[in-house]
């Protein structure tokens, strides 16, 4: 695409569509009440443009299609499973690959194995299912993401980075009680920032000093590395996979749910390079996933992560991807609407503690927002701030480090026009912020609140 045209071309055209539903604004204030304005107990056919997450709902590409036709259903050594296998490999050369349903699955069986009561797991952030599964372990997930990445306005090109000296002092204590460290790319839960191939390097040097592996949540590997192409030096020429694989090379294993870059509906996988390790996750996949060649998945869903993993990291595809997702921060930006900036690859978050600064944490400012941005416009977003982080392991309660609302944009989905819609909504919520009320929980969950808690509006604003 000529650099001299700004216009962001989406890298496709459109093969098959799915209708939208036209809602009005009377109508989802009486559907969101019902859902005890909780935007996951919505139906989905009442959501005009649906931002809840990039999870699982992009659209796949004609040659995903095909290769559908191409899963084999075998019990056991499927080719469906050595196509998946082979595309793993080539990006991850991970001695061991195993398929799990989902990314938490991965999660799930890893932790199960490596931590437990007295363990102590550190990360950039932790992802919301990833520190569940650790606390149901019994172990304590620590994040330990740079100053600059708490700070939502602040500007630094690798924001997802992991505090080094944080870390070695960590280790240097208890390293004993650590292990595995992990590197989220990007760090979803701090704003869908890039980590930095120095940072993985320095990170990977400190483990090596104290003699603990390195795994990668590397759910969104593909944005990461053209992150990485765009910002860090050395990279701008280089092909997407080999910075991928460079990611991989620092690391011992990693944890991936195929519903993010892969471009795939559902799937995931765990790689490690242990042998010991690989056969006691195998037994534990075995007993609730599958066996070792499905792990969960139909031979279709195998084919179609395989094809996936090849168009993600296309470079006309990246290019479209990080630029139509800062297309939306911009505008919000010029606005005046306070965002985590820089632009994050998958997603726009909207500092929700600063835009309703009437509303305190413990009243949830994020999810006051996220309902206005539903009742006004049928946008579905999501609070990560305090309904989602501020519970903690003892059932006591304290703000979250930010109160955000993320607008996730599913991978080739949305055109620009909806884009440009979802910035009228939001701007027209922003004008009216003042207004908005903080919110109070009349039910919750003991873990991972936000999928299932009611909500109540406060009577006045507070
Ligand atoms: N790690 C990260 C960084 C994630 O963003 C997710 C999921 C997972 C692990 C778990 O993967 O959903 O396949 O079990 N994130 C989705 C989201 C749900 O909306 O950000 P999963």
């Amino acid at each position: 695409m000529p650099d001299r045209f700004k216009t962001i071309i989406e890298p496709f055209r459109i093969h098959s569509v799915e209708p939208l539903r036209l809602t009005t604004e009377d109508d989802r204030r009486e559907k969101i009440k019902a859902a005890g304005y909780n935007v996951f107990a919505l139906r989905a056919e009442d959501v005009l443009i649906d931002l809840l997450t990039d999870s699982g709902t992009g659209a796949m590409s004609r040659d995903q299609w095909a290769a559908i036709q191409h899963g084999d259903e075998s019990y056991a050594g499927s080719p469906s499973w050595f196509r998946f296998l082979e595309a793993v490999q080539r990006l991850f050369p991970f001695r061991h690959v195993i398929p799990t349903h989902q990314g938490r699955a991965a999660e799930r069986i890893l932790f199960s194995v490596i931590a437990g009561p007295g363990k102590v797991i550190p990360n950039n952030t932790h992802f919301d299912t990833t520190r569940a599964n650790i606390e149901a372990t019994g172990a304590e997930a620590l994040d330990l993401v740079i100053a600059e990445g708490r700070e939502p306005q602040r500007i630094h090109p690798f924001k997802g980075n992991m505090d080094v000296a944080a870390l070695e002092n960590l280790l240097a204590k208890q390293s004993a009680d650590v292990p595995v460290v992990f590197i989220t790319v990007t760090n979803n839960s701090g704003g869908g920032q890039p980590v930095s191939m120095e940072n993985i390097r320095a990170v990977r040097a400190v483990c090596d000093r104290y003699r603990v592996p390195l795994f990668l949540d590397a759910c969104r590997f593909a944005e990461n590395a053209w992150f990485i192409r765009l910002r860090e030096k050395g990279y701008a020429e280089r092909d997407v996979g080999d910075i991928v694989r460079e990611m991989a090379s620092y690391a011992d294993g990693m944890t991936m749910s195929a519903k993010k870059d892969p471009l795939a509906n559902i799937g995931g996988w765990l790689a490690v390079n242990d042998d010991d390790l690989a056969e006691k996750c195998r037994n534990l996949l075995i007993l609730t996933e599958g066996f070792s060649t499905y792990g969960g998945l139909a031979g279709r869903d195998l084919e179609a992560i395989a094809q996936g993993l090849s168009e993600a990291i296309e470079p006309d595809y990246l290019r479209y991807r990080i630029r139509s997702t800062e297309y939306l921060a911009d505008a919000l930006d010029r606005a005046g609407v306070p965002i985590v900036k820089p632009a994050g690859g998958h997603a726009v978050y909207i500092d929700a503690r600063s835009l309703l600064a009437h509303i305190p944490p413990l009243a949830y400012p994020g999810e006051a927002l996220a309902v206005a941005l539903y009742e006004t416009g049928g946008i579905r977003s999501v609070e990560i701030g305090t309904v989602m982080f501020g519970r903690r392991p003892d059932g006591s309660e304290a703000p979250a480090a930010m109160d955000l609302v993320r607008m996730a944009i599913p991978r080739r989905t949305y055109t620009q026009s909806h884009i440009d819609y979802v910035i009228e909504v939001v701007l027209a919520v922003a004008k009216r912020a003042s207004e908005l009320r903080g919110y109070r929980i009349v039910d919750e969950p003991p873990q991972l609140r936000h999928f299932t808690a009611r909500f109540e509006p406060l009577a006045a604003t507070r």
